[in-house]
């Protein structure tokens, strides 16, 4: 790994915190057996992450048959972190996976199209203001004071996940090789039911539609805001601040912070790097 700031450590082209995961880690996954029953999860950071792991998890917790771990980090490990230093084959099936990780980086077992992949996808000036906010209450990340600052490291993907632009284009140019639902964090938040649907469908989950209804209720912002099995305020305060993964849970609120040129700089990027995957984005 090397190191290319005070938190930040480089692999493979993708840039880790450092501390939580090591190279032969990361070369560890690429032996990592994959089972058919397997979900992952997977996200670029502050895509929604924590959110549609509560979703995934009361799914799952009301069809039944889903061990119990203490919480929804446990229940929904990154299997990036060796820092759990878990053997995940001794875990019972169904196992939900975590992961920001870029498709070269996760097992290949994914690619065979034997587990489940959701993947989610926000705006990008959303995700730059909600990381600014999440960066600047971590100290296991880079902290710029000013906005501008980041958006420059975000923008130039020097930061844990690296790039944004260079995430999204991966797992859209590779969908069709793996078993894969994309979920926009907007459409969740316009019509949180119809996606908590998509998803039973894909994983192909009877629900009844009052255990849809709860499923909704477990996975609403203010609901979660106080259930510490779901909010991550248990991460010790020297990791995240309390509140640091449940801020405000909102489409536009980018608007309250980019200038009118930083806003068309992300168009004029995202029509230099992306513009041949169709992508549409909800901005408010
Ligand atoms: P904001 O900072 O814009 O509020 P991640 O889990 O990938 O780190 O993403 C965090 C973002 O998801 C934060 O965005 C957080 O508020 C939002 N989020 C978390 N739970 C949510 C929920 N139940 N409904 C809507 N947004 C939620």
């Amino acid at each position: 790994m090397e190191h290319i700031s005070d938190k930040l450590q480089r692999y493979k082209n993708y840039n880790f915190v450092i501390g939580y995961t090591t190279a032969e880690h990361i070369d560890s996954l690429q032996r990592f057996e994959i089972r058919d029953s397997d979900v992952f999860l997977v996200t670029y950071p502050k895509s929604g992450t924590v959110w549609t792991q509560q979703i995934l998890i009361s799914i799952c917790e009301l069809d039944g048959g889903l061990n119990e771990y203490k919480n929804n980090m446990a229940q929904m490990p990154w299997l990036e972190f060796s820092e759990f230093g878990e053997d995940f084959s001794l875990r019972p099936s169904p196992r939900l996976f975590t992961s920001h990780l870029t498709p070269a980086l996760l097992p290949p077992g994914l690619v065979d199209k034997k587990a489940k992949i959701i993947y989610v996808i926000r705006n990008p000036k959303d995700i730059a203001v909600s990381y600014f906010h999440f960066s600047a209450g971590s100290r296991l990340l880079d902290t710029s004071q000013r906005f501008e600052n980041f958006l420059e490291d975000y923008l130039n993907g020097k930061v844990v996940g690296s790039s944004w632009f260079d995430h999204t284009r991966e797992w859209h140019s590779k969908r069709n090789q793996y078993n894969i639902l994309f979920l926009r964090y907007e459409d969740m938040i316009l019509d949180l039911k119809t996606a908590v649907k998509k998803i039973c469908t894909f994983l192909g989950k009877n629900l009844s539609e009052a255990a849809i209804d709860e499923v909704v209720e477990k996975s609403a912002f203010k609901t979660m805001k106080t259930d510490s099995k779901a909010n991550y305020d248990f991460l010790s305060e020297t990791k995240v601040k309390k509140g640091g993964f449940m801020r405000k849970g909102k489409i536009g609120d980018w608007k309250n912070t980019f200038t009118a040129a930083q806003s068309d700089r992300v168009d004029r990027l995202l029509q230099e790097r992306l513009w041949d995957l169709s992508l549409k984005f909800i901005w408010e």
